[in-house]
């Protein structure tokens, strides 16, 4: 299969992810505790080096601040549900996934916030409408850092500053940036960093972390309580971080993959990376460029972009047949439909259809493109 779906879930995973799943479920799969036995305790060491790694890849301000959880969305959950208080005032953009924009329709919903919703142009929204929408009461900036139907990368650099000045607390969802694009949290004030293993870092599903920086300290609230392998004396969720975010049995086992992903990752660094899944994206929209029928959504810019490019669909076809086809007939997986991420086609003008999402990989290849644009070319030699 040509897999074109990686802005879902990265497949492949480099080599050293599968042989460290491998050799970790054959030899160190035991319930990581801190006051258990040597096995259970490798699991524990295990889980303390992806929060070094994570802690070093993005220069974080401690380890410990890395909190384990299932995927991106459970981050952004805990992140959300964990610091808004009744009657806050919350700023987002209409570029967000679900799982920002859905948490906190449910709080406006409910009463609890009042929410304010920034529109992008053409991909990007600008630190100067994050500024115009903060009021005295935003306590909270909840935004992507790029768009998971556009791939384009906001400018969080700039907006960081002004959201610190504010005082409201900035979270950043970098579902689609992690591995990508470098972030530094020691240059960029950034309260809150989600992100999933399982995209541009290459760990398996079921992985994920926030990072919660020391400004949420004594603002953010545990809402999964349950056993930490430790301090199990303690009536109610040991204080101390990670503990304080983290109950139950992580999957030790994924981070285990996940570990060697940002290894992976870290070894060839974020702009490599990105650079060859964008060089791919710009044959596909030079092709786009010299036909007719097809269009890019978003603009263009391929050093503000990762690997995610959406296509407007000719109006004679629906970006669902043509995903069908493709997969059926051409043995392509790509992505078709609203991405999770409704606002954003409303914005553009492709809702409820939405577009068709191609996002490249490491491992995808120039001969893989090639063959995608020549299997849209012939599906829609016949209609157009
Ligand atoms: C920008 C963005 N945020 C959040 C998510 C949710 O990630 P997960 O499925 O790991 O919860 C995705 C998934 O595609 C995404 O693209």
């Amino acid at each position: 299969m040509i897999y074109l779906d990686n802005a879902a879930t990265s497949f492949p995973k480099p080599e050293p992810v599968y042989q460290a799943l491998d050799t970790f479920a054959r030899t160190t799969l035991a319930n990581p505790g801190r006051a258990g036995h040597r096995m259970a305790m490798a699991a524990e060491k295990t889980l303390d080096d992806v929060r070094h790694a994570l802690n070093q890849f993005f220069k974080g301000a401690a380890p410990e601040r890395w909190v384990f959880t299932l995927n991106c969305s459970d981050a952004l959950n805990m992140a959300i549900k964990g610091v808004i208080n009744d009657g806050d005032h919350v700023v987002t953009t209409d570029l967000e996934h679900n799982s920002i924009s859905r948490p906190l329709r449910a709080l406006e919903k409910a009463g609890t916030i009042t929410l304010t919703r920034i529109k992008s142009h053409e991909g990007y929204v600008t630190a100067a409408d994050v500024k115009a929408a903060l009021t005295p009461k935003t306590t909270l900036v909840a935004m992507t850092h790029a768009s998971n139907v556009l791939g384009t990368v906001q400018p969080i650099e700039a907006i960081a500053p002004i959201v610190r000045e504010s005082g409201a607390l900035f979270l950043v969802d970098v579902a689609q940036s992690a591995g990508v694009v470098p972030i530094d949290l020691k240059a960029t004030a950034i309260d809150m960093l989600a992100f999933p293993g399982h995209k541009a870092l290459y760990g398996p599903t079921g992985t994920g972390s926030l990072y919660v920086g020391p400004r949420t300290d004594g603002r953010i609230r545990a809402w999964r309580e349950g056993g930490t392998g430790g301090d199990s004396s303690s009536e109610t969720q040991p204080s101390i971080l990670p503990y304080f975010l983290e109950g139950g049995t992580p999957n030790v086992l994924g981070l285990a993959g996940l570990l060697a992903g940002v290894r992976w990752v870290a070894e060839r660094g974020p702009d490599a990376l990105r650079k060859h899944e964008v060089d791919l994206l710009q044959r596909v929209v030079d092709w786009a460029e010299t036909s007719d029928a097809w269009r890019i959504a978003g603009r263009w810019e391929p050093s503000t972009h990762v690997g995610a490019l959406s296509l407007f669909v000719p109006e004679s076809l629906t970006p669902q047949d043509l995903a069908s086809i493709l997969d059926v007939t051409f043995d392509i997986a790509v992505r078709p439909g609203l991405h999770c991420a409704p606002y954003i086609h409303r914005t553009i003008g492709s809702f409820p259809d939405g577009t068709l999402r191609l996002s490249t990989g490491p491992f995808t290849t120039e001969e893989e493109i090639t063959r995608f644009l020549e299997a849209l070319t012939e599906i829609t030699a016949g209609v157009l």
